[in-house]
């Protein structure tokens, strides 16, 4: 028998992940220890709101919003009632806004088509809006045990290092999911998911892996052979695309002119200054109207996942707002809802 095959043999993996987990499982607030009640059942809202959020984020970055999300809607019910608007505010700075929209959509959909209690099962998880083939997964596993695999970045670098996996991962993805559905827990497959991607964020780091404390060396093939530094192989980083564009800054008193992103696209419903050129490389039709532009000597980067973005910033103030153009008094409040590309044009082209 080969090692590979001793490993996914029997229960002894997943066993020994579960023990793991059952002493080192992160405080984390959407998990059933961590219920203000201290009940240790599981609310697959709270489970659907965070995989929600978690998917393209840190859990670092997520916690703080996740907390005051569950604060404001506690329920499914009250998040199906909510402004979509407000919701959009809560999410400002999270990024991938349109995982905002289909939330507000999923939750009209439970509520009004399944009585306000979610699917139990991934495939049926998936037919929702928002809801793919990981996030699924995890909520069926999480919060209804179904036996399905769960795999996220993490659980994807475990796998590929306990079976020696050496060629890059774009190429091994189905490799690996075939050997992470032959190792998942039948017995607490929503544990077991959690266990495996508690243990890739905390022992099985991507640079430098804690693999004297990790509870699954000595299954680790790549422990064995010393090559988990090289596990997954990293391709060489291709140059981000850039993309040009302007924006288009218009003071009044003590407001912005600020317009609603399109419902499609990046920054999905997010108020922004006027910006063109960048989003879907349109020519740039120069100011949204008539005024004394000022163009800001220095340009501004901003960092998307697939390019980086060189705006021009353009300003001016107005004595009177344009017909179809509203102006926003920069309160605290409107400027914590806004995504972080609009506050950073705001903080570029507004004197201190
Ligand atoms: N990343 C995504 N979902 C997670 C979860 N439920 N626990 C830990 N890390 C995660």
């Amino acid at each position: 028998m080969s090692i590979s095959q001793s490993i996914t043999e029997n229960s002894r993996f997943s066993d020994t992940v579960l023990s793991w987990y059952d002493c080192h499982a992160r405080d984390l607030p959407w998990r059933a220890n961590q219920y203000p009640d201290c009940s240790q059942k599981i609310d697959p809202y709270l489970i659907w709101v965070s995989e929600v959020m978690l998917q393209q984020t840190t859990v670092t970055t997520v916690i703080p919003y996740f907390k005051a999300f569950i604060k404001t809607w506690p329920t499914i019910f009250d998040l199906a009632k909510a402004n979509e608007d407000s919701i959009y505010s809560m999410w400002a700075g999270l990024g991938y806004y349109s995982r905002a929209k289909n939330l507000a959509q999923c939750a009209k959909i439970i509520v009004e088509n399944h009585g306000g209690h979610f699917p139990k099962s991934a495939r049926e998880l998936k037919q929702l809006p928002g809801i793919g083939i990981y996030t699924s997964a995890a909520i069926a596993a999480i919060a209804f045990q179904e036996i399905v695999t769960v795999v996220d970045a993490n659980v994807e670098r475990v796998i590929s290092r306990v079976f020696a996996i050496e060629k890059p991962l774009r190429e091994t993805k189905k490799e690996v999911y075939s050997f992470a559905e032959r190792l998942t827990s039948k017995r607490r497959p929503g544990d077991y998911a959690q266990g495996m991607m508690d243990l890739g964020a905390t022992i099985c780091k991507p640079r430098k892996p804690r693999c004297l404390e990790c509870p699954i060396q000595k299954m680790c093939l790549a422990y064995r052979k010393e090559i988990t530094a090289i596990i997954p192989k990293k391709l060489k980083r291709q140059s981000k695309l850039i993309r040009y564009g302007s924006a288009y800054v218009a003071i009044k008193d003590k407001s912005i002119i600020l317009v609603k992103r399109p419902a499609k696209g990046l920054l999905s419903n997010m108020l922004c200054p006027p910006t063109f050129g960048w989003f879907n490389n349109e020519t740039d039709k120069g100011p949204p109207f008539k005024s004394d532009w000022l163009r800001l000597p220095q340009t501004l980067t901003h960092s998307f996942t697939h390019f980086d973005l060189h705006l021009t910033i353009y300003r001016t103030s107005v004595r009177k707002v344009p017909r179809k153009f509203k102006a926003f008094e920069l309160s605290p409040n409107l400027t914590q809802s806004l995504p972080s590309l609009s506050k950073k044009i705001l903080k570029f082209a507004l004197p201190e």
